[in-house]
């Protein structure tokens, strides 16, 4: 199959949308990253995205809707408690449209494929007006996981998807790089009330527990119940090693310790500073070539989640045989998904 970049016409959003209702899967363009898209009612376009992922059947997807779809068409209201709908309905109005992720009950309506055959459903409506325009011409929830093989790091950009899934998906609509670039916060609403976050993304810890005046419990007694939070995810192909700058030269050795010969050139992901500066002083301490990409110069944290996937994907095909990557200085806010993303990048 040849895999064509369509640019966001009406036209060519037209296309996509038929191609979608014909139960083909298309690369599509959301705020956070690039997803993989098909009808999410459609058992057999939930099997070509788990197959042109590589992706394993107990890894429940995302149901994305439009901002006019009816959410109790997809979703058991009867089972949530007062509290529990109150939660909702808040954490609705205050992120939607917008990149966070909602586990509820779900109808009988969705396919078990789309969820795994857990009884809950993730839904998110983006905010990409892209994305939107699709779902409006579509007029069908779409199951769209982010658009990479599986394991492997996220998409940001058509180019990227290209690269992953060439070949195997007829149209990716092109609408240039992600604002947010890290996935959407994915937080489950249990009956009772209580809120669980399942993974760290675009909407922080903090602001949901402000807007709920609670405490979120953090992860998910269920191992599998949200893959993002599996221990490998995300992951280059060169072996990655989250160190610090400054220990880098002593730490060195160690990294060196996991190659069976020595690196012709080490990349370097930087938080802030200057990648130029960096790559040229340990070259010359390493006597070695480097490749430095840094995440933002000024310690920006949203251009540091905006650039973190990309630059990933640039240093594992500069040429590099080992990488590293300094850990995020921040732990909070979008810093809590950065850390998340790289710590499940690195070589364990
Ligand atoms: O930002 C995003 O969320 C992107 C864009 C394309 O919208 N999508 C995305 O999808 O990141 P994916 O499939 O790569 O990640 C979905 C996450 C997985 O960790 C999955 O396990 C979790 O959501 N998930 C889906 N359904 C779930 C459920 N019923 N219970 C618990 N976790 C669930
Ligand atoms: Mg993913």
């Amino acid at each position: 199959m040849k895999t064509q970049i369509l640019e966001p016409s009406q036209e060519n959003i037209r296309l996509a949308s038929n191609a979608l209702k014909n139960g083909q899967i298309v690369g599509i363009p959301t705020e956070t990253v690039y997803g993989l898209a098909g009808n999410a009612l459609d058992p057999e376009a939930l099997a070509k995205i788990f197959d042109a992922k590589k992706r394993p059947t107990f890894d429940p997807l995302i149901v994305h809707i439009s901002t006019d779809f009816d959410l109790g068409s997809l979703v058991d209201f009867s089972q949530l408690s007062a509290q529990a709908i109150e939660n909702l309905q808040k954490l609705t109005q205050a992120f939607w449209p917008g990149p966070l992720t909602l586990v509820l009950p779900k109808k009988q309506l969705i396919p078990d494929l789309a969820t795994s055959g857990l009884k809950s459903v993730a839904i998110r409506m983006p905010r990409h007006p892209v994305a939107q325009a699709l779902l409006k011409e579509v007029g069908l929830p779409l199951a769209a996981p982010s658009a990479n093989r599986f394991g492997r790091i996220s998409p940001t950009s058509a180019s990227h998807v290209m690269d992953e899934l060439k070949g195997k998906i007829q149209y990716i609509i092109d609408a240039g790089s992600c604002e947010i670039g890290v996935e959407s916060t994915v937080v489950e609403l249990k009956l009772d009330g209580a809120v669980h976050l399942l993974r760290p993304g675009g909407v922080s810890q903090g602001e949901i527990e402000k807007l709920l005046g609670l405490t979120l419990k953090v992860g998910s007694p269920l191992k599998t119940a949200s893959p993002g939070m599996l221990e490998n995810h995300y992951a280059p192909l060169r072996p990655l090693f989250l160190l610090e700058t400054h220990a880098l030269e002593a730490s060195f050795d160690k990294a060196l310790g996991a190659l069976e010969t020595p690196p012709n050139r080490l990349g370097v992901l930087l938080f802030s500073g200057s990648a130029h500066k960096t790559q040229d002083l340990l070259s010359q301490k390493l006597g070695l070539p480097v490749t430095a990409r840094c995440l933002s110069p000024s310690g920006d944290l949203l251009e540091a989640a905006k650039n973190l996937f990309a630059y990933l994907r640039e240093l594992d095909d500069c040429g590099a045989d080992i990488l590293t990557a300094e850990p995020c200085p921040v732990s909070d806010g979008i810093g809590f998904a950065i850390s998340d993303r790289l710590k499940k990048a690195a070589t364990k």
